[in-house]
């Protein structure tokens, strides 16, 4: 039976979305959930056959049975053509790949070609049109770069297609939730008729919609990104010092974090960001900037920061480990956060790179990342290969182990039952996220040491840096 929409109200535009990605996929779903028609159109046979069958073909939570009950629902359809979309479609989301060059900047290619081919189908099509970029792109883009493709290849005027921005704010692991329910939209338009359009479309949607310039808008994502990398480098930094003189930096945030004007959000310290947004978002706002004549130093530091907290992360693992030849790390969670299979820019892979190239052997497991993590390793040196081994459960990447290594806190690894402990050679875990509950480490006789949190390591004297070597941290507590 079709599911029932989340709003009922006057009928909103047809939309239609050009390239079903983790975003482009999600954004489709979560406006046919709220009683607009789509279509959906992406470049590759199989995504489309996927989706039409009513599947996600990612790994994400929630996404395949949105995409099941909207498809079933008869509002959200998959276009075997553009030409086909952009006849049923008034607005027209352009969810296409940006990603990095080596130069920080961004690639622009993928969006030009797709804003040239749907031109093209415009060019065949009756009635207005409005285009917008969800896509992130550097402020500019829209108005500069996909305005006059569009314009060229329909041979259109204002009158009949206009270009907009309207970025996304959607985290991986909950991108249902937040396009479902997105605490702002912001839109960036250059005419009252593109304005209407776009409220009327998110008229069902119960959140604040901020009107914006087209750069406005896209530059509103880029800021946002990049506070967001900021807040974390930040609690990353005052996390390493209180490590170093016995401070929980958990117990800093919440004193912090409490003043309104700060908020604890992304305070979170642990061995550095990853995924596919944040350091390519930072970069390309740095270069764009530094493009316009501008040098914006905060943004310039926080890649930096959130490198030396990797390699922080990668230290605080090898003070754990016996010296010599001959130890093991059981590495649990290699995606860039739990709860998905991501592994761009996943802060597991330069930690894994530096330890393993230092003659550790690790012993990797993710309940859901394995095989791209095999894969990632496929490419890399044979050295390194042999040092990293791959297991199916985590009780057997534990065997043997002189330390776990806690980077993607799954609650499989949180459940920890005490066979896991003798298991190892030596029962520590070092938490990277600060995530395991002590006492349970307690319970199952487990050293627990804290990325973080100086109390759960021998406190050190102000003026001294600690020499650490292993066997020296107490046990925390029992406390969270
Ligand atoms: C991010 C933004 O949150 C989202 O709004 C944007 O659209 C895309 O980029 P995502 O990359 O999916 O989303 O994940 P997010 O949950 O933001 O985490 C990014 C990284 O920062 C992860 O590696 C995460 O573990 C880390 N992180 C996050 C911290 O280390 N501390 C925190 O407090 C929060």
């Amino acid at each position: 039976m079709p599911r029932k929409t989340e709003n009922v109200g006057p009928r909103p535009p047809t939309v239609g979305v050009v390239g079903l990605g983790y975003m482009g996929l999600a954004s489709a779903a979560a406006f046919a959930r709220h009683g607009v028609s789509v279509t959906g159109y992406d470049v590759l046979p199989e995504r489309r056959a996927t989706v039409r069958s009513g599947s996600s073909p990612f790994h994400e939570e929630g996404l395949g049975e949105l995409v099941r009950s909207e498809i079933q629902s008869g509002r959200l359809r998959v276009a075997d053509t553009l030409a086909e979309l952009a006849d049923q479609s008034t607005i027209i989301f352009l969810c296409l790949p940006t990603p990095p060059l080596p130069t920080g900047r961004i690639d622009l290619r993928p969006i030009r070609a797709g804003a040239e081919e749907l031109g093209r189908a415009l060019a065949r099509v009756n009635g207005f049109r409005l285009v917008v970029i969800k896509s992130t792109v550097v402020p500019g883009t829209a108005q500069t770069v996909n305005a006059p493709v569009v314009a060229k290849a329909s041979g259109k005027g204002p009158a009949q297609v206009a270009v907009a921005s309207n970025p996304e704010f959607l985290a991986e692991g909950r991108m249902v939730a937040d396009a479902l329910r997105p605490d702002r939209i912001v839109v960036g338009v250059s005419d009252p008729r593109s304005e209407q359009l776009l409220r009327s479309l998110y008229a069902a949607f119960d959140a604040p919609l901020i009107v914006v310039t087209p750069a406005g808008a896209e530059m509103t994502k880029y800021a946002a990104n990049s506070f967001l990398a900021l807040k974390i480098s930040f609690a990353n930094e005052v996390s390493r010092f209180s490590e170093r003189v016995g401070v929980d930096i958990d117990d800093v945030v919440r004193g912090f974090g409490s003043d309104p004007r700060i908020g604890e959000q992304f305070l979170k310290a642990g061995p550095g960001f990853g995924g596919s947004c944040f350091s390519k978002d930072v970069r390309a706002f740095v270069r764009a900037a530094k493009d316009q004549g501008v040098r914006l130093r905060l943004s310039e530091q926080v890649v930096a920061a959130n490198d030396e907290q990797t390699r922080h992360a990668a230290e605080l693992i090898r003070g754990e480990l016996p010296r010599g030849r001959g130890a093991k790390v059981a590495f649990l969670g290699l995606a860039f956060k739990e709860g998905t299979d991501d592994l761009r820019e996943s802060r597991a892979l330069p930690i894994v790179r530096e330890i393993a190239g230092e003659g550790v052997a690790v012993r990797a497991h993710d309940p859901v990342a394995l095989p791209k993590f095999r894969d990632w390793l496929s490419k890399e040196p044979a050295g390194l290969q042999a040092r990293v081994s791959t297991w199916a459960t985590t009780a057997e990447a534990l065997t043997g182990a002189d330390a776990a290594v806690l980077q993607a806190p799954w609650p499989e690894y949180l459940a920890w039952p005490k066979a896991w402990t003798a298991r190892m050679r030596q029962p520590v875990i070092v938490d990277l996220r600060r995530a395991f509950p002590t006492a349970r480490a307690h319970a199952a006789g487990i050293r627990l040491v804290r990325l973080g949190d100086g109390t759960s390591m021998r406190p050190a004297a102000l003026s001294t840096p600690p020499t650490r070597s292993p066997g020296q941290n107490a046990p925390r507590s029992a406390g969270n």
